[in-house]
C-alpha cells in the first residue's frame, strides 16, 4: 500500500487486516483496516495509529512522508488496542512526541501500557495549533470506551471520528463513492449493532455536538472514508440512536429435535401472510453477531428455545447474553419453545425479553414435545396477530 492524502496535507498512513475474522467474537467476513492519519503542517500530527501487529505496515508509509521522529504529537482518540498498540513502538522511534488525549485516555493508556511518556490531555473544544491547521478534540464518552474522542480538522471541513461511523471492511479503496452503498450500509449497520448499539444515547450527544460543526469528510478508524454517503450514513446513525425500526421482524431460535423449529415456521407463516418480511436465524447456522443487523432494523423479536437439562440450549442463552448487552430498545417481543417435561426455557427468555423493556402483547407458546396440526393452525394465527399488531406500531 501507498500512503494517500485525502485532503490537503493529511495523508492515510493506516493498515488493511485482510485476514481478520473474529473482533471479540463479531464475525469480521471482510476483514477490517486500521486507519491512522498524518497531518503535516509546522508541526507533524499523527491521529491515531494501528494494531501491534500492522505496525511495520505504518511505518513503512510514514517513512515515505516523514521521519517519524518529526513527529511532534500522537493524538489517541481511543485507547483500545486497535487504535493504540502501536504507541509503544513508536515512541520508541519517536520519544519526543507528545502524546494528545482525554483525561480518561491518559489514565487508560498509562494503566495499559505502565510507560510515562509525555502526555498531553485535552478537553473536549480545545485546539491545537499545527500551524496553518488547528486540531479541535471533542470527548465522544462511550462512543466506544469512556475515553474516546474525535479530532476536527476545520480548515479541511474533516472529522477524524475514530471509531464513530466505521465499518469492517478491507479494501484497498479508500472512498466511499469506490464501493457500492448497499455494501457499505451493511457493514455500517453490522457495525453499529454489534459494537455501538448499547450506546445509543451517548451517540445522540455526539452527534449533536458535531451536527453544529462544518464537515465535508468523515474518516473513521475503520473501513473507507465518508464523503459521497455522508450525509446518507449521518441520517442512518439517527435513525440506530433514536431505536427506530421497521415493519419486520426476525425469528432467532434453536431447535433440538425439530419442534421449535416447526413453530418458529408457523410463525413466520402466519407473519407472511400479515404482510410482515420475516428474516429466519436459527443460531445452529448463523453466529449470533450476524444476528445483530437483523435485530437493528425489526420492529419484532421472536426468540425460541427448546428446554434442555431445566434451562436454555446453550446457543439460545449465548445469543440472549450478548442481546443484553446490546440492548436495544422499543421492539415487540415474543417468546416460543418446546419441551418433554420442565418447560423451562420460555420463561428464561421471557425474563431477557423483561429486562429489556419491550412489549409483549401475545402470551408466550410452550409446546410439549411436537405442534400437532391443530396446534400449528393456532401458531400460524398467532404469527398472524403478531404481524397485525406490528402493522399498527410500524
Ligand atoms: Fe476500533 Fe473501540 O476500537
Amino acid at each position: 500500500m501507498q500512503p494517500m492524502e485525502i485532503k490537503p496535507a493529511v495523508h492515510w498512513v493506516g493498515a488493511i487486516d485482510w485476514d481478520l475474522r473474529d473482533f471479540h467474537d463479531y464475525l469480521t467476513p471482510r476483514g477490517t483496516t486500521y486507519n491512522a492519519y498524518l497531518i503535516i503542517d509546522e508541526k507533524i500530527a499523527l491521529v491515531d495509529t494501528v494494531k501491534q501487529t500492522h505496525f511495520e505496515e505504518m511505518l513503512t508509509l510514514l517513512k515515505q512522508l516523514v521521519n517519524p521522529d518529526q513527529i511532534d504529537y500522537i493524538i489517541a482518540n481511543h485507547v483500545e488496542m486497535d487504535h493504540s498498540g502501536s504507541l509503544p513502538l513508536l515512541l520508541e522511534i519517536a520519544p519526543q512526541a507528545k502524546v494528545i488525549t482525554s483525561p480518561q485516555g491518559e489514565k487508560g493508556l498509562r494503566r495499559y501500557f505502565k510507560k510515562d511518556w509525555p502526555f498531553q490531555t485535552v478537553k473536549s473544544g480545545e485546539t491545537l495549533e499545527l500551524g496553518r491547521r488547528n486540531l479541535q478534540f471533542f470527548h465522544t464518552p462511550m462512543v466506544h470506551w469512556p475515553d474516546s474522542m474525535v479530532t476536527y480538522l476545520a480548515e479541511e471541513k474533516l472529522l477524524l471520528s475514530n471509531d464513530a461511523f466505521g465499518q469492517h471492511i478491507a479494501t484497498s479503496q479508500r472512498f466511499d463513492s469506490e464501493v457500492g452503498w448497499d455494501i457499505l450500509y451493511e457493514e455500517a449497520a453490522t457495525y453499529y449493532a454489534n459494537i455501538v448499539l448499547l450506546y445509543g444515547e451517548n451517540v445522540k450527544k455526539a452527534l449533536a455536538a458535531l451536527g453544529k460543526l462544518d464537515i465535508e469528510m468523515i474518516a473513521p478508524s475503520h473501513g473507507i472514508i465518508w464523503q459521497k454517503h455522508r450525509p446518507e450514513i449521518l441520517k442512518a446513525y439517527q435513525k440506530w440512536a433514536n431505536h427506530q425500526t421497521e415493519p419486520k421482524t426476525v425469528i432467532v431460535y434453536d431447535t433440538m429435535w425439530g419442534s421449535t423449529k416447526k413453530i418458529a415456521f408457523a410463525l413466520q407463516a402466519g407473519l407472511t401472510e400479515a404482510g410482515i418480511p420475516v428474516s429466519m436465524r436459527c443460531l445452529k447456522t448463523n453466529h449470533i453477531s450476524a444476528v445483530m443487523p437483523d435485530v437493528l432494523e425489526a420492529k419484532a423479536i421472536l426468540i425460541g428455545s427448546p428446554t434442555l437439562n431445566n434451562g436454555l440450549l446453550p446457543s439460545v442463552s449465548a445469543f440472549l447474553t450478548y442481546l443484553k448487552g446490546l440492548r436495544p430498545k422499543e421492539r415487540i417481543g415474543f417468546v416460543f419453545g418446546s419441551y418433554g417435561w420442565g418447560g423451562q426455557a420460555v420463561k428464561e427468555i421471557e425474563e431477557v425479553v423483561n429486562f429489556l423493556g419491550w412489549s409483549q402483547p401475545l402470551e408466550s407458546i410452550n409446546i410439549q414435545y411436537l405442534p400437532d396440526p391443530e396446534e400449528l393452525a393456532q401458531i400460524k394465527a398467532t404469527g398472524k396477530k403478531l404481524g397485525e399488531i406490528i402493522q399498527k406500531e410500524a
